[in-house]
């Protein structure tokens, strides 16, 4: 009698499932209100010599009807310095605990750029006095969308040091950015490529959504040669989700792909970047430039420290956050509590035992750097099932398959803990 696991595989694999992005365990959909934790214990023992500093900056020009990230589209700028000052205390509180320890920076949002020049050089300023935080020395990384690109923000991030800028594009089609609310034209796309080649980042990535309302085969593959014939030299690629809350969610009629068709996107999208010269990295992940990361932050064992409403910190055993919400109104409501905070307690997350900090490296493990051979012993009837469906190899490391990396989302789901699927399977969105 198949196990379990082979029954849940087999039928997410008919289905061609999309269960949603693994990027890190557990899902934000898990976390609780705690009682309070002082930063000061959640940090003393850690090792804090190699942290990702991660900066939410939650503000958009408009909400697009496929996200549901934390994000606001502010009436007026007038929140912007507020939360930066909050920001600037925030980063005070922990340089007492981190003063010179991070690998990695990440500015994500929301859109970072929806900041102006001046606002991005004074939050660029905090990191390097506060907390040391160099954008060369971390690979410093910005998320950007074309509306929000002018020659000024993309000359001050060069300026800065910002070593990878990422722009999402979603998509080359015209209609298909207009039914998901994305309002601006190809002028601001091509202006903003154009702008971004010419400061010469060294690395320029582009994200493109498969599976969207009205996109076809056929315009998948002018988005993507889009894309192939632009400067960048990444793209990150990312299966469409219509997740509760949403615009989309909320349509009665949709004229989106099956999940059968996503996947031949996908495999229509690896064939293509392959004879094009781009490496594959993850399911998402593509590059076109030979060198490997040179990576000390190693993602199954250091932390990282989020800063800001909607940024998430993970030390070994905790994992925390402001509350995650997608109403307007409560997301303003979060964002004030955020400004109002001495950032001193953590209220909101999700403690990991040692079950739970295994799962965690095991699926961070099989997503990206690969296992050691024992690393599987702990959930014998897990990796029996994938090696069935021709999902992992075993060699030197277990590494996904190409099978298994087209399956990415479906192959880390597998490892989330019961207590974690209730907790999600329980989760109640904001009204
Ligand atoms: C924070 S956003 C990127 C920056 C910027 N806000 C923008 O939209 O241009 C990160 C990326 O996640 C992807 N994304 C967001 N929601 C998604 C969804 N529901 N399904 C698939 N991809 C999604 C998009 O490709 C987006 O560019
Ligand atoms: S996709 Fe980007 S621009 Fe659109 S609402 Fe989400 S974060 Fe904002």
């Amino acid at each position: 009698m198949p196990s379990s696991f082979s029954a849940e595989l087999r039928a997410q694999l008919e289905a061609c499932a999309y269960p949603g992005y693994v990027y890190g365990y557990p899902h934000k959909k898990a976390y609780r209100p705690l009682p309070p934790v002082s930063v000061v214990d959640a940090w003393r023992d850690e090792e804090r010599s190699r942290l990702f500093a991660y900066v939410h900056l939650p503000f958009c020009n408009q909400r697009c009807s496929f996200c549901n990230l934390f994000t606001l589209v502010p009436a007026d700028r007038s929140v912007i310095r507020p939360y930066l000052d909050a920001l600037t205390r925030q980063m005070d509180v922990y340089a007492r605990l981190i003063p010179s320890g991070f690998s990695r920076l990440y500015i994500g949002g929301g859109t970072p750029t929806y900041l102006e020049a001046a606002e991005l050089r004074r939050l660029f300023g905090d990191l390097r006095r506060l907390l040391g935080v160099d954008p060369c020395r971390t690979q410093g990384c910005i998320e950007a969308s074309p509306d929000t690109l002018d020659a000024e923000k993309v000359e001050t991030l060069a300026e800065l040091g910002i070593q990878r800028l990422s722009l999402g594009v979603q998509s080359f089609d015209l209609d298909e950015l207009q039914a998901v609310n994305r309002r601006f034209d190809f002028i601001a796309h091509r202006e903003a490529i154009d702008l971004i080649a010419r400061a010469g980042f060294p690395r320029f990535n582009i994200d493109l959504i498969y599976g969207l309302p009205g996109q076809t085969l056929a315009s998948w593959r002018h988005s993507l040669q889009q894309a192939i014939d632009s400067p960048a030299n990444g793209l990150f690629l990312y299966p469409l989700y219509i997740r509760p809350l949403t615009g989309l969610a909320r349509r009665s009629s949709l004229d989106a792909p099956t999940t059968h068709q996503i996947a031949s996107m996908y495999d229509l999208a690896v064939d293509r970047l392959r004879l094009a010269g781009f490496r594959q990295v993850t399911m998402r992940q593509f590059r076109r430039d030979k060198a490997e990361e040179a990576d000390d932050y190693r993602c199954q064992r250091d932390g990282m420290l989020g800063l800001g409403a909607g940024a998430r910190s993970y030390t070994t055993a905790l994992h925390y956050s402001t509350p995650w919400r997608m109403v307007a109104r409560n997301i303003r409501t979060v964002i004030d509590d955020y400004i109002a905070a001495d950032h001193h307690w953590i209220v909101h997350g999700f403690r990991l035992d040692a079950d739970e900090q295994q799962r965690r490296h095991v699926i961070q493990g099989l997503l990206y750097a690969g296992l050691a051979p024992h690393e599987a012993d702990t959930f014998p009837g897990e990796f029996a099932a994938l090696e069935a469906e021709g999902l992992i190899e075993r060699g030197e490391h277990i590494k996904l398959t190409p099978r298994g990396v087209r399956h990415a989302d479906i192959v880390g789901g597998l490892f989330f803990s019961p207590r974690v699927r209730s907790l999600i399977a329980e989760y109640e969105y904001d009204t």
